[in-house]
């Protein structure tokens, strides 16, 4: 199995050298797997002035699954916008067709109190956020900034077409299949004639899944919900957008961004993993970032493209042992428990495995 391994920016190159380690330990276990690093995102724009460069997107296309770490940085910002380093994440997405991103909210016991709300809130929460990701007004035409009637427009269109709704539900529904069988899916219907197809095609596609109790929910109300009462929900699907924002606000219940990671599949079940938060620009560089949600990026790409179910859950495992010690990186600190940097932890999830 050939993995293309981008580290980015910030503190990726650090959270991503962690997983390089379990890597390596894995492969002295007898995995079978080889390593080949690209540049992606900021790092890349200064090598090679784009995002995307086209070797990169040739490594990650010919390997079995790809593994990042984040992009981005504010030295950036001000860049034009086909140069800046979102664009060369959604440019890979785009390219590899990875169009569902599977996004865990689990709680790991141990973190309860880590989370802003109260513990019997949160206790046991297991959410599956399922996010459409090639498509939405990320990627509609027509957008840009331009000039009518004398003064200065924003625009960007939010569009999906049925066959884009339709396997992305079908994802959902397997996924649900596998755990509670409870589906919630969530839109703007109300506002929104995208998404009023989006629910429309979700019933159809639920017929085909009569096991599967189906919900649907506005946007505003899930994101309500989600802090109400969070485990009303088993699997939840989603727009890009919308799936963008309520997946940061359920990281938040389970203590930290730092935590969860993510897949984004293809139609064959190759993937693209990596953790759901961003390169933390502020902490980068100093050692504290928290590695855990790449190291269990590592385990969803076992799980999903390497077809190493067993490993996979070794991997987790030993994260929840480690949280079971005590070992805390700043971002899911809590008095009484004991701090440590990035390599500290990488050390600790080593050593539980
Ligand atoms: C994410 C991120 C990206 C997104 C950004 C960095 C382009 O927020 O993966 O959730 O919006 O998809
Ligand atoms: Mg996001």
């Amino acid at each position: 199995m050939k993995i293309c391994i981008l580290p980015g920016d910030g503190i990726g190159p650090e959270i991503m050298a962690q997983a390089l380690r379990l890597l390596d330990a894995l492969r002295s276990d007898g995995l079978k797997i080889e390593t080949e690093s690209a540049l992606i995102g900021g790092c890349a724009v200064d090598a090679t002035g784009s995002p995307l460069p086209e070797a990169t997107l040739q490594i990650a296309k010919a390997a079995d699954a790809v593994l990042l770490a984040a992009v981005g940085g504010p030295q950036y910002d001000t860049l034009p916008r086909e140069q800046r380093p979102e664009r060369g994440l959604l440019g890979i997405r785009k390219a590899l067709n990875t169009f569902a991103n599977l996004r865990p909210a689990l709680l790991y016991e141990e973190l309860a109190s880590a989370s802003s709300l109260r513990p019997e809130i949160v206790a046991g929460l297991d959410i599956l956020i399922v996010r459409e990701l090639t498509g939405d007004i990320y990627f509609g035409e027509p957008r840009g900034i331009a000039m009518r009637h004398g003064e200065r427009v924003g625009v960007n269109t939010m569009i999906y077409s049925e066959s884009e709704i339709r396997r992305i539900a079908h994802v959902a529904f397997k996924a649900a299949m596998k755990r509670a069988r409870k589906l919630c899916s969530v839109d703007k219907m109300n506002v929104l004639e995208a998404t009023q197809l989006w629910r429309d095609v979700v019933i159809e596609v639920g017929k085909e899944y009569p096991d599967v109790e189906l919900s649907h929910m506005l946007v505003d109300n899930a994101a309500m919900q989600l802090v109400r009462n969070p485990k009303q929900f088993d699997v939840m699907v989603t727009g890009n957008m919308f799936g963008d924002i309520l997946s940061d606000e359920a990281s938040m219940l389970t203590g930290s961004i730092g935590m969860l990671p993510s897949a984004s599949l293809d139609e064959n079940g190759k993937g693209l993993y990596e953790p759901i938060h961003g390169s933390a620009p502020d902490i980068a560089g100093k050692g504290l970032a928290n590695p855990l949600a790449m190291i269990l990026s590592v385990a969803m790409m076992l799980r999903y493209s390497l077809n190493s179910e067993a490993t996979a859950q070794r991997i987790e495992r030993a994260v929840k042992r480690v949280l079971a010690q005590g070992y805390r990186t700043g971002d899911i600190w809590t008095p009484g428990s004991q701090r440590v940097g990035t390599k500290e932890m990488g050390d600790a999830v080593l050593a539980a495995l």
